[in-house]
């Protein structure tokens, strides 16, 4: 192959290899064992020539690799993630380099993990298997793990683009709930959905559901039962979630994270957790990945998974072949691979940041 590209980790599925090769790709996929990969790790891999990059959301791309990238000749970079807030666009800019990102393919499996997260925490699905499995369940009980019904009860979204839309919209039809979403720009497709699904629910002799856009973001937090963040994570976004907009919660609110960790201040919320065993949360990620902050791994009020929320094979594989379109797009001069209306490859070249 007359261009190279790396490959920071394996990825699932073949497609996205073959269209490399088949358009004069060379691939390499590293293959070390060790799952963050430095930055020195990296720069030795791009070595002295290199075209194009696909990396992972734990890599930290700034100044340093996009130099370094930049010196090897190379044109482009693919995050295999639709977020880039471990990418520094501008550095990437400044060195002549176009960054993609994977939206669009994941935002069903994305959403569907909160919805999994949100009943989770709501019929308090893990506590109960814990104590099946230690052999504590001697004979049906009235309150034996008593949870929250969510028909009738209120969803509130946080950052209603693509993914929290469509878990609000799972939420509305699926269970019934009402929502209220905060967000910069109005999602007039949902409020049609909801709409529309209020309006046949009554036709059928049914309760009907009802949304309001809210004017702040304290007053999802104010009057939500169930409460699902789905901002981009930037400086403005940092510990949005933090002692006092938890203090605004309602006492059994269920929180559920999987935006980015930073999103939330993990220590507030533990103690949070520890004083009101009624609140519960489902985390998909966490301010310090790997790591969770002391004592939330005790809390019996938290459902926590290792940052899989775009883990189903159909989005893996999609992810992959997004990444691969991305800086193969890139290195041949094409302009935007696939559907432009589901995805914009190109951050820095033609795309706002997802909203
Ligand atoms: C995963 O966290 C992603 O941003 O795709
Ligand atoms: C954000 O990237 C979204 O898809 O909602």
């Amino acid at each position: 192959g007359k261009y190279r590209v790396i490959s920071t980790k394996p990825m699932p599925g073949t497609r996205w290899i073959n269209l490399l090769i088949e358009q004069d790709c060379r691939v390499e996929i590293c293959t070390e064992k060790k799952t963050i990969l430095s930055v020195e790790d990296i720069i030795a891999l791009i070595g002295n020539k290199c075209d194009g990059v696909i990396g992972q959301l734990t890599e930290d791309w700034g100044d340093t690799l996009f130099a370094a990238l930049s010196r090897a000749g190379g044109k482009a970079f693919s995050n295999m993630a639709v977020g880039y807030n471990n990418v520094d666009v501008n550095a990437a800019n400044k060195c002549g380099v176009a960054v993609g990102n994977t939206p669009g393919v994941l935002t069903e499996t994305t959403a569907e993990l909160a919805a999994s997260l949100s009943l989770a925490a709501a019929r308090r699905i893990v506590e109960a298997d814990e104590f099946m499995r230690a052999g504590l369940y001697d004979g049906w009980l009235p309150h034996l793990f008593v949870g929250n019904l969510l028909k009738g009860q209120t969803v509130g979204v946080i950052g209603a683009g693509r993914i929290g839309s469509a878990y609000a919209r799972m939420m509305v039809e699926g269970f019934k709930m009402n929502l209220i979403y905060y967000d910069l720009y109005q999602a007039t497709r949902l409020e049609k959905f909801v709409t529309a699904y209020g309006e046949f629910l009554k036709s059928n002799g049914e309760q009907p559901v009802y949304w309001k856009r809210a004017s702040s973001m304290d007053e999802v937090l104010r009057e939500a039962d169930v409460i699902s963040l789905h901002p981009v994570l930037d400086k403005t976004t940092y510990h949005l979630i933090n002692k006092e907009s938890l203090a605004t919660m309602k006492k059994e609110a269920i929180l559920v994270n999987c935006s980015r960790g930073p999103v939330v201040d993990e220590v507030a919320l533990v103690e949070h957790l520890k004083q009101n065993p009624m609140f519960r949360v489902g985390l998909d990620v966490f301010e310090d990945e790997p790591f969770m902050k002391p004592g939330l791994a005790e809390m019996k009020n938290a459902v926590v998974v290792p940052h899989i929320a775009s883990a189903s094979k159909w989005t893996r594989e999609g992810m992959a072949t997004l990444a691969a379109l991305n800086v193969l797009g890139k290195i041949k001069g094409y302009p935007v691979w696939g559907n432009p209306n589901q995805v914009e490859p190109f951050l820095n070249e033609n795309a706002p940041p997802p909203a």
